[in-house]
């Protein structure tokens, strides 16, 4: 069994760039298009500051990448939600600062080598990403973590586990808002976590 802080104890965490991974075995999260971002186009896509990705390294054998992650600067838009969502966010924040939309990382790609997943290095991954991100040296405001979660049962829960929430309650309001047709499947639900759930608690 793997502590929650494995990362920490056993890793060290790296730019995820082409000179790391050609010192690197190849990593699979399980999931091929991820895999091949990671190994394709994660060093293009920060060369063209779209997203910085990240990998942890295993101390004991470096060329063992454990888990990597893409994270951009977002925001959580709120002018479009439906009012019952809309007043679901807003109650998060106090009524003199209500804006349209929310500073937020987005974890826009993450993934746990297939060989050490279901040990919690994902909820690991996912609490230094929250501390990370909240890091006094970090330039901008940021109050949300978001993702766009595959809309499969084990990454749902994965998220739901850590803390985040649906940005529309249904599939159906997640479809109307990205102009889908009712019988198109939607591969992916936005959700958020609130950083000031960790903030007060620091
Ligand atoms: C989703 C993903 C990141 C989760 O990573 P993980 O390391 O397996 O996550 P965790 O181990 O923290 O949690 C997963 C399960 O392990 C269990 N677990 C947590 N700590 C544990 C421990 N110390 N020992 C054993 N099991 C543990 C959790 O309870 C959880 O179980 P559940 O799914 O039955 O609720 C990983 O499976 C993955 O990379 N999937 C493919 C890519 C993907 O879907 N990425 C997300 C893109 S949006």
């Amino acid at each position: 069994m793997v502590t929650m802080d494995f990362l920490d104890a056993f890793c060290t965490q790296f730019e995820l760039n082409n000179a790391i991974l050609a010192q690197c075995q190849p990593f699979s999260c399980g999931d091929a298009d991820l895999d091949d971002f990671f190994l394709n186009d994660a060093d293009n896509y920060s060369r063209q500051m779209l997203g910085k990705s990240y990998c942890y390294r295993l101390d004991a054998d470096p060329s063992v990448i454990v888990c990597a992650f893409t994270l951009a600067n977002a925001s959580v838009d709120v002018w479009h939600l439906p009012n019952s969502r809309k007043k679901k966010l807003a109650e998060l924040i106090p009524h003199e600062k209500h804006l349209t939309s929310y500073p937020a990382y987005l974890a826009c790609r993450l993934g746990v080598s297939i060989f050490f997943r279901g040990k919690g290095i994902g909820t690991n991954l996912m609490n230094n990403i929250k501390l990370w991100v909240m890091k006094p040296d970090t330039k901008g405001g940021c109050r949300f973590v978001s993702v766009d979660a595959y809309n499969n049962e084990r990454t749902r829960r994965y998220y739901e586990n850590n803390g985040f929430k649906y940005l529309f309650s249904t599939e159906q309001q997640e479809k109307d808002y990205l102009g889908m047709p009712p019988e198109k499947e939607l591969k992916t639900r936005l959700m958020y976590y609130d950083l000031m759930l960790l903030s007060d608690k620091m």
